[in-house]
């Protein structure tokens, strides 16, 4: 009912306006900004239970699945321990390297989804600790992992995930503080920075989503009749360029493909033309992967494909480059997925709403996949 949507036309729309709570609600009581300290014995989480970890490996499906993949970047740079990520319908099938020294990060937000339960039960049976982050209270895959952590996003009611999914993110940045914390890696003055500024983010998001959301619909008017998309991103932001291509094919059935933007070349630049828009992620603030995105705009152009960029605000440069331009305020590598997200999020909501989609309940997908 609309009651329940506050006042939003779709619970999709609602659940993309509540991630500053979410956000929030995920961080409180885990961190303290002063210190960068993080505190996880909420989920009963100690050093002890760290302890002779030489491997994560994270196994989740869909979304969830993008979270693993930002997981990887974040947990290696921040904490210097080696990730997988796997698709739990890849993992449960293959007999993988997993054993006491492995610490399998189970990552679902209902806790029900049948391969990534399977795949939590292979890896506790090879004898690896498992982690679980979850937002539904005590799902089976809450029940089975040896300790959890709660994303406390709220419940989630639109098929598509998106706040889900930024708690999950802000739950791994959370884990690669304290593991970057107990492994010396990551410098308390370093710890203590980042701290502050996710602290600060939800306070920043509160403020960006309502100011870039007109925008956003106002771009969808241009693109919403296009039937392929291209998403490309590198770094931390190539897994969130396939979260924003999952997106759009999730609600407005747009055909749209993630891809890192240095395999533009090995296949996806054969299929840009005018009718081929490009959404490319390259905030200046990303080092010597913006020149690299910034040349892949080139590329892009140069074949007629239209660009609609998200960058850093005030890039001119950028901006001059590419057909649209969305400016987002700069933000550490390491927050750098969440902001990007956001975006992306509004952009499928507008050009599905556009082209008459059933935004929270698109056809043949289910919120909770719990059979293979
Ligand atoms: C379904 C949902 C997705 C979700 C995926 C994994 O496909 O439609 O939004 O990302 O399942 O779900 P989980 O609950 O395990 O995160």
């Amino acid at each position: 009912s609309q009651a329940e949507k506050g006042g939003f036309p779709h619970f999709m729309l609602k659940e993309i306006y509540e991630q500053p709570e979410a956000i929030r609600d995920t961080l409180r009581g885990r961190l303290d900004p002063e210190s960068g300290r993080v505190d996880l014995s909420d989920a009963a989480l100690s050093p002890e239970f760290f302890e002779g970890l030489r491997k994560i490996f994270f196994v989740a499906c869909g979304t969830s699945y993008h979270a693993g993949l930002v997981g990887k970047y974040l947990l290696e740079a921040l904490a210097g321990i080696p990730v997988e990520v796997d698709l739990a319908s890849e993992f449960r099938y293959r007999d993988p390297l997993v054993d006491e020294g492995t610490l399998a990060v189970v990552i679902s937000q209902s806790g029900e989804t049948a391969d990534t339960l399977a795949g939590l039960r292979l890896a506790r049976d090879k004898g690896a600790r498992v982690l679980g982050i979850v937002n539904v209270l005590g799902s089976t895959i809450a029940r089975e992992a040896h300790r959890v952590i709660y994303t406390h996003a709220g419940p989630e009611i639109g098929v598509a995930s998106t706040k889900a999914f930024t708690s999950q993110l802000t739950v791994i940045l959370l884990l690669a503080l304290y593991l970057g914390g107990l492994s010396g890696r990551l410098s308390p003055e370093r710890a203590r920075l980042l701290a502050r500024e996710l602290v600060e983010f939800p306070g920043l998001l509160q403020k960006l989503i309502p100011k870039v959301h007109p925008l956003l619909k106002e771009l969808s008017e241009h693109y919403f009749r296009q039937e392929n998309f291209l998403y490309l991103g590198r770094n931390i932001l190539f897994p969130v360029a396939l979260e924003g291509a999952l997106k759009l094919k999730e609600i407005s059935y747009i055909h749209a493909e993630g891809y890192a933007a240095g395999e533009m070349k090995h296949g996806p630049i054969a299929l840009i033309e005018e009718s081929v828009p490009t959404v490319a992620l390259a905030p200046r603030e990303s080092g010597v992967v913006y020149e690299k995105m910034v040349s892949n705009i080139e590329e892009v152009r140069s074949r007629r494909g239209p660009v609609l960029a998200f960058g850093t605000q005030g890039d001119e440069h950028l901006a001059g480059l590419s057909t649209d331009f969305v400016g987002l305020p700069p933000v550490s590598w390491e927050i750098s997925p969440l902001l990007y997200t956001v975006p992306l999020q509004l952009f499928a909501y507008e050009m599905a709403v556009r082209r008459g989609c059933d935004v929270d309940q698109p056809r043949n997908l289910a919120k909770s996949v719990t059979v293979e």
